[in-house]
């Protein structure tokens, strides 16, 4: 049994620390839903192999529904990849900082993880990340791009570059957040089998309180991991709100514009402040480091806004929120640059 816990999160307040949509489904989602509550079958098992739902994702990211596996949030796609391509006492490579449960399931499953560290501050040198693969030889290779939390994006030409040097390694890229960056690496799985990639509907969908989530690889890789799968781990009433939301695709484009700009201007904004850095950022959150971290906590403690903090670091991580969360948190920066 791994050694690493899980931590949740504050859910009262304003909530600006798990790189949630601050919206609600929009109005055609919701009107589906309320339609059609009473005549799904809910005394019936889903059907196990998702197919519809297989279809549809894989429509609208050009692809075929055998590339496509959907799952209990992308978490549970991520614990499905480690618990069954890493051995117990096997290494895997992935960044410092990244996402919290590469950490818990390689843990639970007896893994090893090296973390090769980026820094905002310091451009990414493909390199040198090649080299360093060489020298941990890890069984597999694992990060979110954009990378949570520091907001590092790869474009698919350095992924595909990792790709070409390393055929014999799996590679999942977790592109959680990927509908705020400019491309996907998604279209390199015709070509690369050893590219994995999980998606989700949690941040630029909106749906986070669904759980669904796929992950996206060669079809032999996706059958036989299907295999392994826990059976029904998506229920009915997600199954079809994530068909409707598939269905009412169009509804989201100008949200994720909405995000994108504020984001943007709230990283314009930034260049302001003396206190505070402020790290560019290709997803729907912002890391930031500041002499006053502690007070910048407090300020939006006394707002009621939720931050995501790091135990003993001097940055922290902000979610783009609505325009009037984000003008709450611009306060709370510009109090603490006016403090002596
Ligand atoms: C990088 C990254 N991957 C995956 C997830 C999990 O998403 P899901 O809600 O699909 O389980 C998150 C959630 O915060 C995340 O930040």
């Amino acid at each position: 049994m791994g050694s690493y816990s899980y931590q949740s999160h504050a859910q009262k307040g304003i909530l600006l620390n798990a790189n949630e949509s601050p919206y609600k489904p929009a109005p055609a989602i919701l009107k589906e839903i309320q339609e059609n509550i009473t005549t799904l079958d809910l005394n019936r098992y889903p059907d196990n192999t998702y197919w519809k739902l297989r279809e549809e994702y894989s429509k609208l990211q050009g692809l075929r529904p055998e590339q496509v596996l959907v799952g209990n949030g992308s978490d549970q796609m991520l614990g499905l990849f480690i618990g069954n391509l890493l051995g117990e006492k096997k290494i895997a490579l992935s960044f410092s900082k990244d996402f919290s449960m590469y950490d818990y399931y390689i843990s639970l499953y007896g893994g090893e993880l090296v973390k090769y560290p980026i820094d905002p501050e310091v451009p990414f040198d493909l390199q040198d990340w090649i080299q360093t693969i060489e020298t941990i030889d890890p069984d597999l290779i694992l990060f979110s791009n954009p990378n949570n939390p520091t907001g590092l994006f790869l474009e698919k030409e350095s992924i595909q570059k990792i790709l070409e040097a390393f055929p014999e390694r799996k590679i999942l890229v977790d592109e959680a957040y990927v509908e705020f960056a400019p491309e996907s690496a998604l279209s390199l799985i015709d070509r690369y089998p050893n590219l994995y990639v999980t998606r989700t509907l949690s941040k630029a969908f909106g749906l986070a309180g669904i759980r669904l989530g796929f992950l996206l690889s060669d079809p032999k890789n996706i059958e036989w991991l299907q295999q392994r799968n826990v059976p029904y781990s998506v229920n009915r009433l997600s199954e079809f709100v994530a068909l409707s939301a598939l269905k009412h695709v169009d509804q989201i484009e100008p949200i994720l514009k909405e995000i994108i700009d504020r984001r943007d201007c709230f990283l314009e904004f930034g260049k302001q402040l003396q206190k505070t850095t402020l790290y560019p950022s290709q997803a729907n959150f912002i890391l930031f480091r500041s002499k006053q971290l502690q007070a910048i906590l407090r300020k939006m403690n006394e707002k009621g806004i939720q931050i995501r903090v790091f135990p003993n670091e001097d940055y922290a991580r902000i979610t783009i929120g609505s325009e009037q969360e984000m003008e709450l948190a611009k306060e709370v920066f510009l109090e603490v640059e006016r403090e002596i």
